[in-house]
């Protein structure tokens, strides 16, 4: 079920298994809920159902190696998401989207087409492609989590949770210096670009991310409680992805960055810096930095809740083989971490010309880079520099943090 690290598979042996994720995704649902919309901000399944494809028709097919569309109507109607302010739905109606059956021929040929001339195209864009929808594998997670759960079948099991409540404490990183971004020629977004250091002053931060545990001493304060909360009978339970269950108190908290940062006010802390992300991450004492947190072995599952294993979130201290070289636990996997930084430009920042938009777009106060990976992310967006950004007040993705005292 799991993805294979980067470099040991053939590029097209790896969209062919990013498909097998996404396929995975639209069985898990009953017929009637293709047409529904769990997220209001977001298009309906339906349109996630020909977008994946028509992504790579488009940047592979049509941009690439210029061959002639055979659907010039489909191209175009599933080519873009949308990313409205919280709150501003679309007003499509279902019947407004194409049949489902249309679609899967749509889909069907364009599968074949691309796997007849990937080897045309250049590792750059086929990687843009595979990664596009890994990074979808996820958001359609994200989508499913919100659908009624008689819309959808579970695939059964479910990950271990201990009763005993995890003690959180603070643990001091000395200054020195964090690398952001990816190394020239190697495969990253337009926002991996260019790679730089920068000094980061000494801090402290939480061993551990955030609880549910925790975060419902916030909410007995006053705070309102987290979209992944429900309450029944007065208790607070956690909406699963499959069920509801009794609120995991030592798992992380998964919430906006306005709830974040708002928590971190209350303790008379902050939210940490990318730069300080990096910096308790991948330094260590010794001064060099490592690729993962745990050190330089691929991703694999003793490392942390990541690359599709779980469903929903572990316990915060489930994954000790994951602590970075300070013993900060789970930096990357089991909920992306929000930072204090808005998304925007490294220096020398230069926009894919194939995909303008893809981060330009979205640069400024709107979005907060996220730093990590959840349990739906897969191995491959592990790097150390890959970026993920929301806006502040999108409440729907697996977003946990920590705090800092600087
Ligand atoms: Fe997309």
């Amino acid at each position: 079920m799991a993805t294979v690290p980067v470099t040991s598979r053939t590029l097209l042996g790896r969209l062919k298994s990013a498909r097998e994720q996404t396929d995975r995704l639209f069985d898990l649902l009953r017929p009637e809920a293709l047409y529904s919309r769990p997220i209001p901000e977001r298009h309906r399944l339906i349109f996630y159902l020909g977008h994946l494809e028509a992504f790579d028709w488009n940047l592979v097919c049509r941009k690439t190696l210029d061959i002639p569309s055979f659907h010039p109507r489909f191209d175009q109607l599933f080519e873009f998401g949308i990313d409205p302010p919280v709150g501003k739905a679309a007003e499509d109606q279902p019947s407004d989207w194409p049949a489902t059956e249309e679609i899967h021929r749509y889909n069907r040929r364009v599968r074949e087409a691309i796997d007849e001339n990937s080897d045309r195209a250049p590792d750059q864009i086929a990687q843009v492609a595979i990664e596009h929808r890994l990074m979808h594998a996820e958001t359609l997670a994200y989508l499913l989590h919100n659908l009624p759960y008689e819309k959808k079948l579970a695939p059964g099991g479910s990950a271990p949770h201990s009763a005993h409540r995890v003690a959180n404490s603070m643990i001091a990183i000395p200054p020195g210096t964090a690398t952001l971004g990816q190394s020239p020629g190697e495969f990253g977004w337009d926002n991996e670009f260019a790679r730089h250091t920068q000094d980061v002053p000494a801090f402290a931060i939480g061993k551990h991310k955030v609880t549910n545990g925790q975060y419902l001493e916030f909410v007995r304060a006053g705070a309102a409680p987290p979209h992944f909360w429900t309450e029944r009978d007065g208790q607070w339970r956690y909406r699963g992805m499959f069920s509801e269950i009794p609120l995991l108190l030592n798992a992380p908290v998964y919430v906006t960055h306005a709830e974040a940062s708002a928590y971190a006010r209350w303790c008379g802390k902050k939210l940490p810096s990318e730069a300080q992300f990096h910096r308790a991450a991948y330094g260590t004492p010794e001064g060099f930095e490592r690729p993962y947190p745990w050190g330089s072995a691929p991703p694999d599952v003793s490392r942390g809740n990541f690359d599709f294993h779980h469903w929903d979130p572990v316990d915060v201290d489930a994954t000790p083989a994951g602590d970075s070289a300070f013993g900060v636990s789970q930096l990357v996997g089991n909920g992306w971490e929000w930072t204090a930084t808005q998304f925007g430009p490294f220096a020398d920042f230069r926009p894919f010309a194939f995909y303008l938009g893809y981060s330009q777009n979205f640069f400024g106060e709107e979005h907060y880079v996220m730093k990590g990976g959840s349990a739906r992310t897969a191995a491959c967006l592990l790097r150390r520099s890959f970026r993920n950004w929301f806006r502040p007040n999108y409440p729907y993705v697996y977003a946990s943090f920590r705090i800092v005292e600087n």
